[in-house]
């Protein structure tokens, strides 16, 4: 008589840690990131409008810029409320126009790219884990140093693990839901509703 044997459980592979991450940061022999070439392809986290950091409103048409990040990071925050090693975080910057074809009110994104800067996650190259880098057209970029104001501002007021998350609709509920929010951006909150 055949018997058969009882299949053995599913082991599930995927562990906490590792990321099957197909889109991982690349660099050049002198350690300069290269700009991923396919960002636009990666998933849209959201676009602002003429932000700006000054009490001071700047002059001029308002720029917009797109943020994107690479789609398997995207799906492990919303599995974990945080990112994992080897994010990438583009935000491309554009000029906008207000009057144009039928448009008569409102602005819209307008002619070429103005600048790309790139958030990334890569523990055992960076200490503290992210570094910033900013490309004026070129296909590389040398990393931002670690005095720059990028860090500061990034470390002091990002809402997630030195990134502006609560900029980032789609994102911001699954920080809530795993309490991985900052300390320090908690406290802005409750300073801001007294
Ligand atoms: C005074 C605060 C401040 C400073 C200084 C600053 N940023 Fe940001 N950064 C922001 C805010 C706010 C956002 C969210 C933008 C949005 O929602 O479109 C952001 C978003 C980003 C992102 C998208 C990924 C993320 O971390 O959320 C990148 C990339 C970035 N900044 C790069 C830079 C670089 C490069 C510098 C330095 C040259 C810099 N930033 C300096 C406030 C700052």
């Amino acid at each position: 008589m055949l018997s058969i044997a009882l299949a053995p459980p599913v082991l599930a592979f995927a562990s906490d840690t590792a990321v099957n991450h197909a889109h991982q940061p690349a660099y050049t022999q002198d350690g300069e990131l290269v700009l991923p070439a396919d960002y636009r392809e990666w998933v849209f986290l959201s676009s602002g409008l003429g932000m700006s950091y000054s009490e001071k409103a700047p002059e001029g048409e308002p720029m917009f810029d797109n943020t994107f990040v690479d789609p398997e990071s995207y799906r492990e925050f919303v599995r974990t409320g945080t990112w994992p090693d080897k994010t990438q975080i583009v935000l491309e910057v554009r000029g906008s126009a207000s009057r144009g074809s039928i448009n008569q009110h409102g602005h819209y994104q307008s002619g070429g790219v103005h600048g790309v800067e790139v958030h990334v996650k890569d523990s055992a190259r960076f200490k503290g884990g992210w570094a910033f880098f900013g490309f004026d057209g070129g296909s590389s970029a040398k990393k931002i140093p670690e005095a720059a104001s990028c860090y500061s501002c990034h470390a002091a007021h990002g809402a997630v693990d030195t990134t502006f998350v609560q900029f980032y609709p789609t994102l911001l509920p699954f920080a809530q839901q795993h309490a991985t929010l900052s300390a320090a951006f908690l406290k802005e909150e409750e300073k801001a509703l007294k």
